[in-house]
């Protein structure tokens, strides 16, 4: 027998039954993006390696072990891109949108990595993001965070997610403090799983991020960066934390989070949920004013987010149910019915654009047909047999509701609001 093909590992089909959830949220992201100004900009799934490899770091995660990279037929090495900043970044300089600009960017699509797939991080899935450049901040990381806040108010989701913010300093501070940071492990060296010792003189913040219960008190001793900030830096962030109080927005300082990606500089910040599982992490992102002039630009300050739409959908389900059923089913007995049929149909469709009307089609018995309508969830069957042919009217009959069935010319079909004709 053969093997039936099933989609690869982590990759998931959303399905019809499962798609209203998306669009509700897809619709409200791009209301919110669009009121407070925001451009949708599309850049390309796959880019060449080496601009993920120098935007993320050599020493992460999603570089060492997770992107999907292969060989093109010309031998150049192209990634999936594995998150949306990086061709942000790349497209931006490129077509010369960055130097001496201000722009705030939105994007929404596919990206993949190579992790081990469990309820909520998967290999490929969607993240909503947002990039502003030219802007130095404290205002600008308030606005991006009033703004994800109104979207999970809009969302009903606001008492299911918290925010936690940190700050990494800026480079000078960062330096020292890595420093300090180096010093301490390297004194505690025998303390150090394997992962950890190999990223001591790589990436030491990232040892701060470690989830392994052994090295947990060795991480709550260790010096903390909030205790290395310049002056630059501790402004920064006591701006940023009298912004978010004057916005009554709630949150909690994480010294520990440092962010798997090395771009970031400054705040840092994500929004979480206990509602998940492990994988709680809605939305992240913080500032990378570095990062622009590092890939070849102007020197430019930035800051941006990611939502990841999986678990922002998981959560939004929680709160509300959404169906896709269709209001109506044309139902049409005989070839007579179905000419009239079709014509009343796209009349219908031309009068009231925002129904949903489906015509039956494969002929069929009057039960046969009904039966049709009642599997899609129609809320209406509007019928013609050979009678409403010569009267010129349609059979109005209420699937849902315990109500009487009724006759209707098709003029007064097409102009009365179907929709209506339930509500009332
Ligand atoms: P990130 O923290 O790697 O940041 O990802 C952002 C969000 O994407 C996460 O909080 C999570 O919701 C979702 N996500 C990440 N990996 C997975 C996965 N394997 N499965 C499901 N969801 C996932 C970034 O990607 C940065 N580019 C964010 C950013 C934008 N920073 C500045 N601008």
């Amino acid at each position: 027998m053969k093997k039936n093909l099933q989609a690869i590992r982590g990759m998931n089909d959303i399905l019809p039954n499962e798609i209203s959830v998306w669009q509700h949220v897809e619709n409200i992201l791009r209301e919110v993006l669009l009121n407070y100004g925001y451009q949708e900009i599309r850049t390309p799934i796959v880019e060449s390696t080496e601009l993920f490899v120098r935007t993320i770091g050599e020493v992460t995660d999603i570089v060492e072990k997770e992107m999907y990279t292969f060989l093109d037929r010309n031998g150049e090495s192209l990634t999936l891109r594995p998150e949306g900043t990086a061709s942000c970044v790349r497209a931006g300089i490129e077509h010369g949108l960055l130097h001496n600009q201000i722009q705030r960017f939105w994007y929404q699509g596919a990206m993949f990595r190579h992790e081990r797939p469990q309820k909520g991080r998967y290999r490929q899935f969607h993240q909503c993001g947002i990039e502003v450049f030219g802007l130095k901040g404290p205002d600008i990381d308030i606005e991006i965070l009033l703004l994800a806040a109104r979207l999970w108010r809009r969302l009903g989701i606001s008492n299911k997610v918290t925010l936690q913010i940190n700050t990494l300093g800026n480079s000078a501070c960062r330096a020292r403090y890595r420093e300090a940071l180096v010093t301490y492990f390297e004194e505690n060296l025998n303390l150090l799983d394997v992962d950890s010792e190999r990223r001591l003189h790589t990436n030491p913040l990232r040892i701060l991020d470690s989830k392994n219960p052994a090295m947990q008190d060795l991480i709550a001793c260790a010096p903390k960066l909030l205790d290395f900030l310049d002056e630059e830096s501790q402004a920064h962030f006591s701006g940023l934390r009298y912004l978010l109080d004057v916005a009554q927005v709630a949150y909690t300082i994480n010294p520990r989070l440092v962010r798997g990606l090395d771009y970031y500089g400054l705040t840092v910040f994500e929004w979480v949920t206990t509602e998940l599982g492990s994988q709680g992490a809605i939305c992240a992102g913080g500032h990378y004013d570095g990062l622009v002039e590092e890939l070849g630009g102007q020197a430019t300050p930035a800051i941006g987010f990611a939502i990841g739409l999986e678990r922002l959908v998981a959560l939004v389900s929680q709160v509300s149910e959404f169906e896709n059923n269709p209001d109506a089913y044309l139902v049409m007995l005989g070839d007579e019915a179905l000419a009239a049929g079709l014509v009343l149909a796209e009349n219908l469709r031309n009068a009231q654009p925002q129904l949903k009307l489906i015509m039956n089609c494969n002929g069929g018995n009057f039960g046969q047909q009904l039966k049709r309508a009642d599997k899609i969830g129609a809320r209406l069957a509007l019928i013609i047999g050979e009678d409403e042919v010569k009267t010129k009217t349609v059979t109005v009959k209420y699937l849902r509701e315990d109500r009487q069935q009724e006759n209707m010319s098709w003029e007064k079909v097409v102009n009365e609001r179907i929709k209506e004709l339930y509500l009332l």
